[in-house]
């Protein structure tokens, strides 16, 4: 082996336990196909949700309610399916910014989307005088 054959040799060794670290870590893989399994909400804390709807920016773009604005759309107090819901925060495919398991994990999504789902609804539109035909 020449010099430079046993340089090129350590740095692959040296590399692969990184790479191996790197593949292994949550924060780096995207969420894996939700299953039918994932398609019912984990018991969310609601109140929990909503701690973390605040301080990890979600109001920013979707509103305080959920109830959307310039930047996001409404999300509540219907959200779209949780299965839906979950992949959709792993790996948005718009202009929402993703958010990783080390951001906020599984039972935080859940909690956040039973704080959305506990969002009151808007009375029905006949029963407000001044939209009553
Ligand atoms: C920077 C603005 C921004 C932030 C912050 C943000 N969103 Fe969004 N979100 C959007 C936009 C814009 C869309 C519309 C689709 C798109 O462009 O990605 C969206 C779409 C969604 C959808 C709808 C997905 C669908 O299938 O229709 C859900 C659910 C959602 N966001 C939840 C959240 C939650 C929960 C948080 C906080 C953890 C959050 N978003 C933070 C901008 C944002």
């Amino acid at each position: 082996m020449t010099r430079t054959m046993v340089g090129a040799a350590i740095v692959v060794m040296l590399a692969a336990p990184a790479v191996g670290r790197v593949q292994k870590d949550p924060a780096y893989q995207t969420a894996p196909a939700a299953k039918p399994a994932d398609a019912r909400a984990p018991a969310g804390r609601a109140g929990n949700g909503a701690t973390l709807y605040k301080k990890v920016g979600c109001y920013q773009c979707h509103a305080n309610e959920g109830q959307g604005g310039l930047a996001g759309p409404r999300i509540g107090p219907s959200p779209v399916p949780y299965a839906r819901f979950l992949q959709y925060i792993r790996n948005p495919t718009g202009d929402m910014p993703p958010y990783t398991a080390r951001v906020l994990t599984n039972q935080d999504v859940a909690d956040i989307y039973a704080f959305l789902e506990a969002r009151p609804r808007p009375p029905a539109v006949d029963t407000i005088p001044q939209l009553a035909p």
